[in-house]
């Protein structure tokens, strides 16, 4: 199946959905239509975690404090990156923002592609947030597939005006693949991404959008100067569904929509292949026994993305109240199986029902 087949090439040019741009058809698509995997699922619910009633800990002291990417979390938690560029946007990231900077968590934010050519700086608004958020550990983003030797100062500069603290660099063959006009030229990507890492003063995080980074990518990975890597595996929100509903106005080709390493085993190929590798693990995590599964497999943090979509359009309060569940959550698995710190949950048992 390539573009240039026949059945491929006609695309729906009446979504009937209101709205202009591709990033806000991206957020409809993720708001109302049937984005979620449909037969694959991360895999969290063939693990169960010991749960201890003779735990010696107190649920208010139970610690969730950890470091990533150089910055000190109160918990393992990020939110996923999604949007910029629109003003609804900038309403998304700021709703966010606020709420992880309360929390004391992280926070990607979407792919700042669209502010490599902004020389006047009218899309940077929507990535604003560091007024809201000035403690937060805050991760910028950019397509491996739109890499270029060229880009890399333009990469730097829009990191300086977001005030990030890191880059994630999204891998998505998949989703490119099912764009219409998606770049599905990868050759080279990996070249280009050493290059961008030699050369860019803050650290990467490697991602995926949600169909996995799995053994093979992970052993590519092996020896590049790169900080950390995302799974964002199979089983939460697939890309190749919500590019087929923007693309074509339905899911027209279903199994490859239904393509990916699921989350867990994502997670247990990366820490086996990349042993000493700062670990997040995303796609799918919905609750906070996920996140409490992953960690305990071996992620050091976890995020989430498209379950924080609908309450960061309401409002900041419903931003906040949708993290503060998912982290407190997490608290009382910590509690439930006896460990008083993240360290202590990652040497928990979890048993798999095979
Ligand atoms: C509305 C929306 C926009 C997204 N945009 C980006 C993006 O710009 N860059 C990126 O790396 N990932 C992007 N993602 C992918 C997420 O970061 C995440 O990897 C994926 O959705 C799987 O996580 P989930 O199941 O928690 O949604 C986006 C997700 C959503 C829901």
């Amino acid at each position: 199946m390539t573009t240039d087949d026949a059945g491929i090439g006609q695309e729906r040019s009446d979504l009937g959905i209101g709205m202009a741009s591709r990033k806000l058809r991206h957020i409809d698509a993720c708001l109302h239509g049937p984005v979620q995997y449909e037969t694959v699922t991360t895999g969290f619910e063939r693990y169960r975690l010991a749960y201890n009633a003779l735990t010696q800990t107190n649920l208010g002291t139970v610690d969730l404090g950890t470091s990533f990417l150089g910055a000190q979390l109160r918990a393992p938690v990020l939110v996923g990156a999604m949007t910029g560029g629109a003003e609804l946007s900038r309403t998304i990231n700021r709703n966010l923002a606020e709420a992880a900077q309360k929390l004391g968590i992280g926070m990607m934010l979407g792919s700042q592609r669209i502010m490599l050519d902004d020389p006047d700086g009218t899309v940077a608004a929507s990535f604003d947030v560091r007024d809201l958020a000035p403690d937060v550990l805050l991760v910028g983003n950019i397509g491996l597939a739109q890499l270029s030797d060229a880009a890399v100062p333009k990469i730097a500069a829009a990191l300086d005006r977001i005030g990030a603290n890191a880059l994630a660099v999204h891998t998505n063959p998949l989703q490119e693949a099912m764009q219409a006009n998606g770049d599905t030229d990868f050759s080279g990507s990996l070249e280009r991404l050493r290059t961008l890492a030699e050369a860019l003063p803050y650290p990467i995080l490697v991602k995926e959008v949600g169909h996995g980074i799995g053994a093979a990518a992970a052993e590519r990975l092996r020896d590049l100067p790169i900080a950390a890597v995302d799974v964002a595996g199979a089983g939460g929100t697939s890309w190749a569904r919500v590019e087929q509903l923007v693309r074509y106005g339905e899911v027209r080709y279903p199994a490859v929509a239904e393509w990916g390493v699921p989350t867990a085993q994502a997670l247990t190929e990366v820490r086996a292949t990349l042993p000493g590798m700062p670990l997040m693990a995303s796609g799918g995590i919905r609750t906070g026994v996920d996140a409490a599964k992953a960690l305990a497999l071996g992620a050091d943090v976890v995020a989430l993305a498209r379950p924080l979509l609908a309450p960061a359009i309401e409002s900041p309060a419903a931003a906040l109240e949708a993290l503060h569940g998912f982290v407190e959550e997490l608290r009382v698995c910590l509690h439930g199986c006896g460990a008083d710190d993240v360290a202590a949950l990652k040497r928990v048992d979890l048993t798999h029902l095979g």
